[in-house]
C-alpha cells in the first residue's frame, strides 16, 4: 500500500469537505476508511489500497454536495497522483457501488465494493448514525419526526443488508443501540398531543 498516496488522499478529502456540517464530512470519510480497513483485514482476498482509496473518496462526488459528473473529483485526483487508468476505473466502480439510494437490493460485484459499502452503511448506524441523521435533517429543515422516520425507512434495514461477516458483526451492536434510542425517544415524546 502506498502510504504517501493514502495520506495525500486524506489531505484532499479534508480540503474537499472543509466547512461541511451535515454529516458528510472529513470525519465521515475517515470513519468509513477505518471501518473498511477493519473489515478488509478479515477478508481473504482483497486489494487493500483500492479499498482505502475508494473509502476515502466515496463521497467526493456525492450529488448532495458536489456538482460534478462522472466522478470527476475522484478521477482527476487519482490521475494527478499517477494512478493508471485501469486502476482508476476499478476504484470508481467501487465508489459507485457504495451509494445506498442507487443500489437498493443490489450487491456489489467485487469484494472491495462489498467492503466499502458495508463500511459506509456502518457509519449510518449506531451513535454516529443517530448524530448524522439529525445533523443532516437540521441542515435541510427536517423536523425531528422526519429523522425518526428515516430510521424506519433506511437505518433499521441496514443490519440485514451487510455483505461481509465482519460487517454483520459490527452492525449488531449499532442496530441494538438504535432500537434502544428509538424506544427512549418514543417514551419521552408520547405525552405530546395536538
Ligand atoms: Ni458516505
Amino acid at each position: 500500500m502506498n502510504d504517501l498516496l493514502i495520506q495525500e488522499t486524506k489531505d484532499y478529502t479534508r480540503e474537499l469537505f472543509s466547512g461541511n456540517s451535515d454529516g458528510h464530512d472529513l470525519d465521515h470519510s475517515l470513519r468509513v476508511y477505518s471501518n473498511a480497513m477493519l473489515i478488509a483485514k478479515e477478508e481473504q482476498e482483497c486489494d487493500l489500497e483500492a479499498v482505502a482509496l475508494a473509502a476515502l473518496l466515496h463521497d467526493a462526488d456525492d450529488h448532495k454536495l458536489f456538482d460534478t459528473e462522472d466522478n470527476e473529483n475522484a478521477v482527476s485526483f487519482l490521475k494527478a497522483h499517477g494512478v493508471d487508468e485501469q486502476r482508476i476505473r476499478f476504484i470508481v466502480e467501487i465508489i459507485r457501488s457504495v451509494s445506498f439510494s442507487k443500489n437498493r437490493g443490489k450487491t456489489p460485484d467485487s469484494a472491495e465494493g462489498k467492503i466499502v459499502q458495508d463500511a459506509d452503511r456502518l457509519d449510518a448506524m449506531g451513535a454516529v448514525g443517530i448524530a448524522r441523521t439529525f445533523a443532516y435533517g437540521g441542515k435541510h429543515g427536517r423536523p425531528l419526526d422526519g429523522g425518526i422516520e428515516h430510521f424506519h425507512e433506511k437505518l433499521l434495514l441496514l443490519k440485514d443488508e451487510m455483505n461481509t461477516s465482519k460487517g454483520r458483526e459490527l452492525a449488531e451492536s449499532r442496530h441494538r443501540f438504535m432500537e434502544e434510542y428509538l424506544a427512549h425517544f418514543d417514551s419521552e415524546t408520547e405525552l405530546i398531543s395536538n
